[in-house]
């Protein structure tokens, strides 16, 4: 499921390379594509954060985000070596001291193990992964003796909910505790539609993970846990069709910190 997947978002890279000047834009003006309940956990990371790494990093902007908020050094992980390419474009661009790293996130190389004060990863990351005890063993390696993880993602409860033609919230029959799902095609207010055609493209696996699993996996790992919030954030400008008075009704984002104690 990961090398279909790796295949799919190969293929998926050619959005983000129509969002490249949009992303110099915002990186070289020192700005940061992160939101607010993202920008909150996170913090300045000025003097405090010599490594950060971004695991599942796609085109590099969020990463780049980071170390406009202070990280001396920035590191993204993927497994597609076309969103690879865009973001070594995006950091020869704007001077950034980045490295980007082609593998697995379940393989990240094992040189980078301890070496983070930060790890940071979500919005879109977790529902292609198909084993959260091996993500999270990685989380747990990676970071520095009291490093912290920020992770910020769609809320599983998302998927058991879509809009109806009057803007108003109706249940989706998505099955929670499914497992994954094969699809072709892309969601029309994300990637939409490609040069190649929906039925051409290659199957992708996600699923919604559900929040006990998903610090169940973090917990196992031997990280601390220390905040664990639910969000009414739209992260992905998905459900801008929802009327106002709806809105913030659902959780639709949650994010986690967690530490490795010193
Ligand atoms: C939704 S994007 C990440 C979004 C990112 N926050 C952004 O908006 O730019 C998901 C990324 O995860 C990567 N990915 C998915 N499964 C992966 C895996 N098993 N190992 C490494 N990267 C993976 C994809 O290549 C893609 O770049």
């Amino acid at each position: 499921m990961h090398a279909a997947n790796r295949q799919a978002w190969d293929e998926a890279a050619e959005r983000y390379e129509g969002w490249f000047a949009e992303a110099v834009e915002l990186i070289s003006s020192g700005g940061t594509n992160l939101l607010p309940p993202e920008l909150e956990l996170i913090g300045d990371l000025h003097g405090t954060c010599r490594r950060a790494i971004h695991l599942q990093c796609a085109g590099g902007r969020d990463t780049l985000s980071l170390w406009n908020l202070g990280a001396d050094e920035v590191i993204g992980v993927d497994f597609s070596p076309r969103m690879l390419a865009l973001a070594e474009r995006l950091s020869m661009a704007v001077g950034a001291p980045a490295r980007w790293i082609e593998a697995d996130v379940l393989d990240t190389p094992h040189e980078l193990d301890g070496t983070a004060d930060l790890v940071y990863t979500g919005r879109g990351a977790l529902m292609w992964l198909q084993d959260l005890d091996a993500w999270a063993g990685v989380l747990f390696r990676l970071l520095a003796p009291g490093g912290r993880l920020v992770l910020f993602e769609g809320h599983p409860a998302e998927w058991l909910f879509d809009v109806d033609a009057d803007g108003g919230w109706v249940a989706t029959d998505y099955h929670y505790f499914a497992g994954p799902e094969a699809s072709k095609g892309w969601a029309p207010e994300y990637i939409d539609r490609l040069s190649i055609g929906d039925d051409e493209q290659a199957w992708k696996f996600a699923r919604a993970w559900t929040l006990g699993e998903i610090v169940t996996a973090i917990l196992g790992s031997g990280l601390r846990v220390e905040r664990l919030a639910e969000h009414p954030t739209d992260w992905w400008n998905g459900h801008a069709d929802v009327r106002a008075d709806e809105r913030g009704r659902i959780p639709l984002s949650f994010s986690v910190l967690a530490r490795r104690d010193g």
